[in-house]
């Protein structure tokens, strides 16, 4: 008979016993899951379950080695078996198959390509400057591989859309009438596309850099909403947003910027918007004791020049530059990022 064993230390609630092995072996977890989505495990076995060795023949993978992150991922409630097959939990099916509309691969493989800042975090927080390996992996990039770099940074930003955070953005507004958004910053632009699906009235601009353009315009495309949403090519500390907009929405931006640069662009918003226009701030927040959550915690750091900022000092921002009934709200469901700040323009 088998022994069952507690994963109580690792995946379950924190304890004494359990607290300090989570803290040093989540990177493990983190590796795993990178591996596996290096070498698509996840996509060969949609095709049906396999053996350990029909997996590695799929993939084209060491045997023996194939069937340690099987079990690892089988551990990690990636994976089940029924009898000597594995196959996806009904999870990986649906965010760690290529091709699914929520599949989340291109978050993972970027959140993987910043492993060395990660491994050199201590020399950041000593100097304040990124690492030496990772400046030198910078510095020997290609044309080509900063390219890739970048796209597959803006997929992941879709990917994180796509998982739920636009449904929980849309969740949170009322954008009945409102016929202009400006999506600073937008990205792949997946939470325009999204809210303009939901309110048939909006039109949309995506302001963002050249670079992003390709990968946003085949994103409009799988929309099929070309007509509706725009991409410009702007700088959105030099240019304006436009004029006349009902909307601008700021998502995961401002915690690239420092203080007086997140002043700058939510005056631009203002500037842009037409009386009762609605500026929305879409961002990972710290509380205001700056004791968490966990997330934007992390993500302050990972960011290294970039800062998690709190709720409350958005709202403040907003105010002084003039907004009115400015509101933070907690979003609920998927909820990278945590939560929006609205306010009014009067
Ligand atoms: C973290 S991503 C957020 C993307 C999207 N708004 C979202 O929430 O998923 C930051 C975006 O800002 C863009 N960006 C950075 N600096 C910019 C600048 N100076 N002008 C315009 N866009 C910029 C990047 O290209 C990227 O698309």
């Amino acid at each position: 008979m088998s022994i069952t064993f507690s994963d109580d230390y690792l995946l379950g609630k924190p304890g004494p016993a359990y607290f300090f092995q989570r803290l040093v072996w989540s990177y493990a977890i983190t590796g795993t899951l990178l591996a596996a989505v290096r070498v698509d495990l996840f996509t060969a076995l949609a095709a049906g379950p396999a053996s350990p060795a029909d997996i590695a023949a799929r993939c084209r993978t060491h045997p023996l080695n194939t069937e340690k992150l099987l079990v690892a991922c089988a551990a990690m409630g990636l994976l089940e078996k029924d009898g000597d097959l594995y196959h996806n939990t009904p999870f990986a099916d649906r965010h760690l198959v290529r091709g699914r509309p929520t599949y989340q691969g291109e978050l993972v493989e970027h959140l993987g390509r910043q492993w060395t800042r990660w491994v050199e975090i201590d020399h950041f927080v000593r100097t304040g400057e990124r690492g030496p390996q990772e400046l030198a992996e910078g510095e020997m990039m290609t044309h080509l591989e900063r390219q890739e770099d970048h796209r597959i940074w803006i997929t992941a930003m879709h990917n994180v859309a796509m998982a739920g955070q636009a449904e929980a953005l849309a969740d949170a507004l009322d954008l009945s009438g409102r016929r202009l958004l400006c999506d600073v910053g937008g990205g792949p632009g997946t939470y325009a596309l999204v809210l303009c699906q939901r309110y048939p009235q909006l039109q949309a601009v995506v302001l963002d850099l050249p670079e992003t353009e390709p990968v946003a315009q085949e994103i409009f495309r799988s929309f099929g909403l070309e007509d509706r949403v725009h991409f410009r090519v702007g700088d959105y500390l030099q240019d304006t947003y436009g004029q006349g907009n009902d909307v601008v929405l700021l998502s995961g931006v401002l915690h690239g910027e420092t203080v007086e640069d997140c002043h700058l662009m939510l005056r631009k918003a203002y500037d842009s918007l037409t009386p009762g226009g609605l500026a929305v701030v879409q961002e990972i927040l710290l509380n205001d004791e700056k004791t968490g959550p966990l997330l934007p915690a992390l993500f302050s750091l990972h960011m290294t020049y970039g800062t998690s900022y709190a709720g409350g000092e958005i709202a403040r921002w907003m105010a002084e530059v003039g907004f009115t009934d400015v509101e933070v709200r907690p979003l609920k469901g998927y909820a990278w990022l945590n939560g929006v700040v609205v306010g009014t323009k009067r």
